[in-house]
């Protein structure tokens, strides 16, 4: 299975699901209900991003890798900005836009279906690119040469992303996405590691437990990986080897 049918097949599972909406209810996020990601975000990052991207009406913001969308709806309900939401899965597209129907009316959020790396965007067409815990899904130089296309000059990426902290566990998960980026024309503004995730995290994988008959009957082989992937995480909490580390990486796009 590619990484895309991956993703796509486990977004036509969760995005009916109320078992797996309970599981990212009980860790304990603070957002809306009808914000439901495929990721570790929370209203205190969201408000961290809005706060960043210090859009208005008139700019545009990309979601990239947006998932079901909500994260970018957020910022864009609260900013007056233009919304792109672009992601490689087509069920994700699919409800990320009937979301942004009910609540973006009048067409200042739309959604794509496309390659990261590729997104066939116009080249400066926004003033801030957004991406929630995905980067390390995406190979990072091809990535961030998008981005900084995207971007006009001076505007910002902010992301939350793992990474590693040894072997890789994807070819695609890096060390530190600071050169990565810079080697590209970026100046990193912020770099630190998210206090709070593991617990979320934790959070979220003991809730998937406890739902896990629910979800079974709900999603069958989705359920598993899920619950393979939580069991996965406990045990590694409980043995104390953590992979990976969840950073925020904020940074501008400098003038051409
Ligand atoms: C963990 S999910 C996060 C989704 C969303 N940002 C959220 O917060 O709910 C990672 C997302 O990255 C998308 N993705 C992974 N690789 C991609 C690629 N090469 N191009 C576009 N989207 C990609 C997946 O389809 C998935 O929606």
């Amino acid at each position: 299975m590619t990484a895309r049918d991956g993703f796509d097949s486990m977004y036509r599972a969760i995005n009916t699901s109320l078992a797996y909406r309970a599981a990212v209810r009980a860790s304990e996020t603070g957002l809306p209900d009808w914000l439901v990601p495929f990721s570790f975000i929370n209203a205190a990052l969201l408000e961290l991003i809005t706060a960043t991207l210090r859009l208005g009406t008139g700019d545009t913001v990309i979601d990239l890798a947006c998932g079901t969308g909500g994260a970018g709806v957020w910022v864009a309900e609260r900013t007056g900005a233009a919304l792109i939401g672009v992601d490689f899965a087509p069920a994700a597209i699919e409800a990320a836009t009937l979301l942004a129907e009910r609540r973006c009316p009048g067409g200042q959020a739309r959604f794509i279906t496309a390659e990261a790396t590729a997104t066939e965007l116009p080249a400066a067409c926004a003033s801030a690119v957004m991406c929630i815990d995905a980067l390390m899904f995406i190979d990072a130089a091809a990535v961030a040469t998008e981005i900084a296309r995207l971007l006009k000059p001076g505007g910002i990426f902010i992301a939350t992303a793992a990474e590693s902290l040894g072997e890789a566990l994807l070819p695609t998960l890096v060390a530190d996405y600071r050169p990565i980026f810079e080697e590209v024309g970026f100046r990193t503004l912020r770099y630190e590691e998210l206090a709070g995730h593991d617990t979320q995290r934790l959070a979220f994988y003991h809730a998937l437990e406890k739902h896990a008959d629910a979800l079974r009957a709900e999603i069958g082989d989705a359920a598993e990986r899920l619950l393979a992937e939580a069991r996965n995480g406990l045990e590694r909490a409980v043995h104390n080897t953590r992979r990976v580390r969840q950073v925020l990486f904020i940074a501008e796009r400098a003038d051409a």
